[in-house]
């Protein structure tokens, strides 16, 4: 029994528990844990209290509210010390797994350094070095030009910024970004969402915006053919679909891009830093040289939020062409020392432990095995993604009449929760953590951490092609417990 459960059996009912302020003096490190570990138990109260109460009633009606105490590498671990396989890897921070050691040592050697961060009027050496590194992968030959980084807090932010130097380095106004597309929550990036649900309403977006199908160059062209783009946005793996850009297609959009003055640039906030099985999901397609790149979430070490854009020297100078413009794009934590420590130290794991070469062989073996199973299950449309982005998605079973009504049963009830009766029962029988996708898809994603090893996928394997087989049992308790949440019109969707 763990040191956690301990805890809570001794505790008894909430309300014997401190609840007062975390201590202040003695050994307050040790004494913070202590007292954090003796409120155990309180999240789902407190953030219905304090927080949005929505996010825990959702979790508690799908049976998520799990309350993890730690989490290890590839593994998140109950208060009973029982372990789960985590495929959500907080919508992709933990490339590295959880709490990886490399990383941890170096962030508490920085907070020991008492370094001066953060002086604003002076260069910080770990952003530059963080820089290098990261250029060292996107440009690293002489005749490549994504030689110049931005650092900012987030995904949403490098995409807000590629917006801007996109237009200011352009002139123009318009950008293009793809349907069932997803860049970011902020205004900006919110307003190239592919998908009605996260825009409605939130009033007016950002103006000048075009959506073109994915993977379709013909309308591409089209959107581009006045002359007036800034930029094409793109996710070369799509997050909410898994779909991937096929063989040509960015080629292509780049050579659109170029006649008509248009900035290429690849949102890889997801699928880039090794998570599509190479360093880049663009570097699949050697042809292709994006003008800007987004990074954030894995570069995090999952520790110390950051994002970043690169870019080339040309775009860069643009934006930043006078002294006294030097700062016109900017914001107060980017480039802080823990971020700057955390994507250091995560891009020299990430080279030094060969994790891109583990994504692309794993994430191969993984989506074949999981395309075979799939092929068994009627209600499966399709397995896709790249590396250890991948996703399955499902659809109406037209051969069976039996499985049909099922199908289009549960969906008269509530559309697009066909996944939970997957997710739920990874997570309650067999101890996998996933999502679905996104709202009005039937598409789960799995985002294992880079370092998963041969036995967790088939871990994974093997408990989806038991939870695949209990779909095609009707009536059954799989649809039994999924027709109660649609009546509840409840669904636990990825953002
Ligand atoms: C492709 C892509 N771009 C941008 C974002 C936004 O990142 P953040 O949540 O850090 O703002 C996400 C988040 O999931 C993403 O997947």
């Amino acid at each position: 029994m763990n040191r956690y459960y301990r805890l809570h059996e001794s505790q008894g009912s909430r309300g014997s528990r401190d609840r007062g302020n975390p201590p202040a003096t003695g050994n307050r490190g040790t004494e913070f844990l202590a007292w954090l570990e003796q409120q155990q138990g309180r999240q789902y109260e407190l953030h219905a209290r304090y927080l949005n109460p929505a996010f825990p009633k959702m979790l508690q009606t799908i049976g998520f509210d799990k309350g993890f105490v730690r989490g290890e590498g590839c593994y998140l671990y109950d208060a009973k010390d029982n372990r789960y396989l985590d495929l959500l890897t907080g919508w992709g921070v933990f490339a590295l797994g959880r709490n990886h050691p490399r990383v941890r040592s170096i962030l508490e050697a920085v907070l020991s350094a008492r370094l001066p961060n953060l002086v604003r009027m002076d260069c910080s050496l770990l952003a530059g070095l963080v820089a290098e590194k990261l250029t060292q992968h996107t440009a690293p030959d002489k005749s490549q030009r994504l030689t110049r980084v931005f650092f900012c807090n987030s995904g949403t932010e490098s995409v807000e910024a590629a917006i801007k130097f996109a237009r200011c380095f352009t002139g123009k106004q318009k950008i293009i970004y793809c349907d069932h597309a997803f860049h970011g929550l902020t205004t900006g990036s919110l307003s190239l969402n592919g998908g009605e649900f996260f825009r409605e309403r939130f009033g007016e977006l950002m103006p000048g915006t075009e959506s073109v199908p994915f993977n379709d160059l013909a309308a591409l062209e089209r959107a581009l053919a006045g002359k007036d783009a800034a930029a094409f946005f793109i996710e070369p793996v799509q997050g909410k679909t898994c779909e991937a850009a096929a063989d040509g297609y960015l080629e292509g959009a780049q050579n659109l891009c170029r006649k008509a003055g248009a900035l290429l640039v690849t949102d890889e906030v997801q699928c880039g830093l090794g998570r599509a099985g190479q360093w880049f999901a663009y570097q699949h397609w050697p042809e292709v040289e994006p003008d800007i790149v987004c990074v954030a979430k894995a570069l995090s070490g999952g520790y110390v939020p950051v994002g970043a854009v690169i870019t080339t020297p040309k775009i860069m100078d643009a934006v930043f062409n006078t002294l006294e413009r030097c700062v016109v794009h900017s914001n107060t934590f980017g480039q802080n020392d823990l971020a700057m420590a955390a994507a250091l130290a995560t891009l020299t794991v990430l080279e030094e432990d060969g994790l891109i070469e583990n994504a692309a062989r794993l994430g191969a073996y993984a989506i074949s095995e999981l395309d075979k199973i799939g092929h068994e299950c009627p209600f499966v449309a399709e397995v896709r993604g790249k590396g250890l982005m991948f996703g399955i998605d499902f659809r109406r079973p037209e051969a069976s009449p039996k499985l049909k009504a099922a199908w289009d049963a549960l969906h008269a009830l509530n559309f697009g929760v066909f996944g939970q009766m997957v997710i739920v029962p990874l997570l309650r029988e067999h101890r996998i953590l996933t999502q679905v996708a996104g709202y009005h898809t039937e598409v789960i994603k799995f985002l294992p951490p880079l370092t998963v090893t041969k036995e967790d996928l088939d871990w994974f394997l093997s408990a989806m092609r038991q939870v695949l087989e209990d779909t095609l049992r009707v009536p059954g308790a799989a649809w039994d417990t999924v027709t109660t949440l649609a009546k509840g019109a409840m669904r636990a969707y990825v953002r």
